[in-house]
Formats: structure tokens, C-alpha cells, sequence
């Protein structure tokens, strides 16, 4: 007792040291291998940013050009993977179909399975990174009775996602470029933040040699609860449970209160306690997209910019650092799409595919030990075993 350093939620221990991103939670500072993430959503996109976090530079165009054309190259998946949709109630939620399924991709590719292979570590990465969204969409489609859609290659990476969602196999879905590239900067802002609940998963599960599409199946298990990206979906649930602005109050006080476990969604972080930089840079999507569809008027809106305005200005929320995060608003934007709230989470796990994945890959490449946390035992003293018809 007493040999170990006791640190329940890891506030205070640094699990492995990485080049892949730097957090200033005070100042609101968030870097991908240097580079600002405002910087990044305003100028680059998502699959350089891929590019980024995986190799730990910006591409020459050259590169860039080659590696959106193998990510393209992969976007189909194997035909008898349809097989395990059926396996599923239609009504199942789709993130319980994505850890299926992503971790069912490792029966497809035993390549993967030799992660001393620098080379096919490449290739799960370039798989995973194209058929998360081809995964997605399908886990979409099945729960609307719907025929799955192809990948469609002419298609950027996101619109083609979009594709996937609305289109069907007989026409090509409608993509407004403005909302393509919503869901672009939804994917960059959600592509890597350092050693959250998820990517730790993935390095631990990873840390025992596991195949990839097994330790980013651990990883999307774990994103699943509303503290962490559950909480997208908890937003909007939340939204429509206050239902009109005049409940709003009534939650506030309810948030407030240290006996009623309710809590604000989309509103906290365990790091940033200033401004989370990802939510500025997605405020200002969700303002263009509300506005391009036209719904700043739509109630359920404007009750989520009357609770915005509330917890920047209350002292409760202003006090405890309590502000809007980016799933307050990546939940608001991806409504406003038309996107069902069930299908937050898994846009969050494709967008979170490359941190996850380059975490792995630096873990893997450079020296590590199979994580084994300790623990502080609280159970019973040593004690004999009594027979069952003896027991008290
Ligand atoms: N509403 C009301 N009070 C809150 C909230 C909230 N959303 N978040 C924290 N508090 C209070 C909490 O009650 C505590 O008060 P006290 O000091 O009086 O006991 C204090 O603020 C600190 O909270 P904590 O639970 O110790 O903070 P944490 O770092 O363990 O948790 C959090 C961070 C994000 C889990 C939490 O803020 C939360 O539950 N937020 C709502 C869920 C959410 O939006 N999660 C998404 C996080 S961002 C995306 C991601 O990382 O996946």
C-alpha cells in the first residue's frame, strides 16, 4: 500500500509522451503537430489534416494529391461485410453497429494483423481512414430500411459522405458546397485532441499488439458515453426535452443544483477551461449554416442560443469555466443538416479516426510497454472459502 501514485480520471499522470498535439487548456490553445487548429479549419481540410497528424507534416501537393487518390481507392468495403448489417435489429443504436463492424473490418484484412509491418500499418490506416464514412453511412441507411449507397470516387471526401447519407442508388444526392464544407471542418475540428478517454483506449488496447481496426473498434466503444462524444447527441436531446425557451430556467436552476445530477450538455471540458478554440471555429459554422438554411427562427434554435447567451453571462457557468464546447455546436450544425441525433456520435468517430490512428502508429513505431494501470485495493482481508449450505 502507499507504492503507488494514486489518480482516479488520470488529472494529473501523463500516460506516454507524443509529438501529435499540444493543448493549453487555460489559454485555449489547441496545435496539431505546430500549427493552429484555427488555422488549419480556416485554410487546409480534412484529409491534410489526416495527412498532418499521421506523417507529422503538411504535404507537398504532390503528396497530397497521392494520398486523396488512395483514399478514394478504398472507400468500398468488401461485399460480405454487408452481411453483418443484417445481424443487427434495424432499430440498433448506430454506434453499437459501428463497434461491430470497424472491428469486424480485422477479419478482412489479415494484413493488418502483423503490425511489425510498417507497410501494412500504413494500408489499415489508409483503410480506415476511407471506410469509416462508407461504415457510417451504411450504419444510417439500415436503421431507415434503406439500400446501401456505393461510394461515389468524384466526390470529395465529405461530400461523398453526404452522398452515402442522402443519396440513393438511383440518384446522387444534392450536396450544397457551404454544407460540404461544414461537414469538412465538423471532421477537421474532430480529427485529433491529444489523450482523451477514446485515444487513450486506443493506445492501451494497442499497447498489448492488437490489430488496428480492433484497437479503433475499443476507441469508438469508449467515445460512445454523453461525457464524451455521446455528448453531441445528449445535446440535441437535451434541446428538445426543454422544448421552449420559457423551460429554460427551469434547467438552468436544475444544472445548478449540486442534488440534481443534471448538467448542462455541450457545456464543460476536462481541459479547456477558457474558450475551447474548436467551438469558436464551429460557432462561427453553425452561424453560417443556420443562416444558409434559413433556421436561426426555428425554436429549437434559438432556445440553444438563449442557453449559449445564459452560460457565458451567468456567474455559475462563468465561475466554474463552464463554456460552450464544440459538441454544443458540431450537435446544432449536424441537426440543422438533417442529420438524426443518433448519427452525432458516428461522425464524431470517423472524424476522431485519424488522432486515434496516429496515436497508435506513434505508440507502435517507437519503444512501449503494455499499459498496466495499478490500483489502490479497498476490497476484504484474505478470508477461507465457506461451503455454500454453510453461508450466513
Ligand atoms: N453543467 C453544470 N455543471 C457542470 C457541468 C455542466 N455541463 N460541467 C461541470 N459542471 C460542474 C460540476 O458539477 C462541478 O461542480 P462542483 O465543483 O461544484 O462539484 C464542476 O463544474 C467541475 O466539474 P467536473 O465534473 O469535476 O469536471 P470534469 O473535468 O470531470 O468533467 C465534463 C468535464 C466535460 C465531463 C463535464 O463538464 C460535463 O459533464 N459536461 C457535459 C457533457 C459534455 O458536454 N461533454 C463533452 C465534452 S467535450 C467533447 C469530448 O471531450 O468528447
Amino acid at each position: 500500500e502507499g507504492l503507488f501514485t494514486y489518480d482516479p480520471g488520470f488529472v494529473s499522470t501523463a500516460a506516454c509522451e507524443s509529438k501529435i498535439t499540444y493543448i493549453d487548456g487555460d489559454k485555449g490553445i489547441l496545435l496539431h503537430r505546430g500549427y493552429p487548429i484555427e488555422q488549419l479549419a480556416e485554410h487546409s481540410t480534412y484529409l491534410e489534416t489526416c495527412f498532418l497528424l499521421i506523417y507529422g507534416e503538411l504535404p507537398l501537393q504532390s503528396e497530397l494529391r497521392e494520398f486523396e487518390e488512395i483514399i478514394r481507392k478504398h472507400t468500398m468495403v468488401h461485399e460480405q461485410l454487408r452481411n453483418f448489417f443484417n445481424g443487427f435489429r434495424r432499430d440498433a443504436h448506430p454506434m453499437a453497429v459501428m463497434c461491430g463492424v470497424v472491428g469486424a473490418l480485422s477479419a478482412f484484412y489479415h494484413d493488418s494483423l502483423d503490425i511489425s509491418n510498417e507497410r501494412h500499418r500504413e494500408i489499415a490506416a489508409f483503410r480506415l481512414i476511407s471506410k469509416m464514412p462508407t461504415l457510417a453511412a451504411m450504419s444510417y441507411k439500415y436503421s431507415k430500411g434503406q439500400p446501401f449507397v456505393y461510394p461515389r470516387n468524384s466526390l470529395d471526401y465529405s461530400a461523398n459522405f453526404l452522398h452515402m447519407l442522402f443519396g440513393t442508388p438511383c440518384e446522387e444526392a444534392e450536396v450544397n458546397p457551404i454544407i460540404a464544407r461544414a461537414m469538412d471542418r465538423i471532421f477537421l475540428l474532430h480529427a485529433d485532441h491529444e489523450q482523451n478517454a477514446s485515444t487513450s483506449t486506443v493506445r492501451l488496447a494497442g499497447s498489448s499488439g492488437a490489430n488496428p481496426f480492433a484497437c479503433i473498434a475499443a476507441g469508438i466503444a469508449a467515445l460512445w458515453g454523453p461525457a464524451h462524444g455521446g455528448a453531441n447527441e445528449a445535446v440535441l436531446n437535451m434541446l428538445q426535452e426543454i422544448g421552449d425557451e420559457k423551460n429554460i430556467d427551469k434547467y438552468i436552476a436544475r444544472a445548478k443544483d449540486k442534488d440534481d445530477p443534471f448538467r448542462l450538455m455541450g457545456f464543460g471540458h476536462r481541459v479547456y477551461k477558457n474558450f475551447d478554440p474548436r467551438a469558436k471555429v464551429m460557432k462561427q459554422t453553425c452561424d453560417e449554416v443556420l443562416n444558409e438554411l434559413g433556421l436561426e427562427d426555428d425554436p429549437l434554435f434559438k432556445i440553444a442560443k438563449r442557453l449559449e447567451k445564459i452560460a457565458l453571462e451567468d456567474e455559475y457557468f462563468v465561475e466554474k469555466k463552464l463554456y460552450p464546447n464544440v459538441d454544443f455546436y458540431s450537435g446544432i450544425i449536424l441537426k440543422a443538416i438533417g442529420i438524426p441525433t443518433e448519427m452525432f456520435t458516428v461522425i464524431f468517430a470517423t472524424g476522431r479516426t485519424p488522432g486515434w490512428i496516429a496515436h497508435w502508429h506513434e505508440m507502435i513505431s517507437g519503444p512501449y510497454r503494455i499499459g498496466r494501470p495499478r490500483q489502490l485495493y479497498t476490497g476484504s482481508d484474505i478470508r477461507d472459502y465457506v461451503a455454500v449450505n454453510q453461508r450466513s
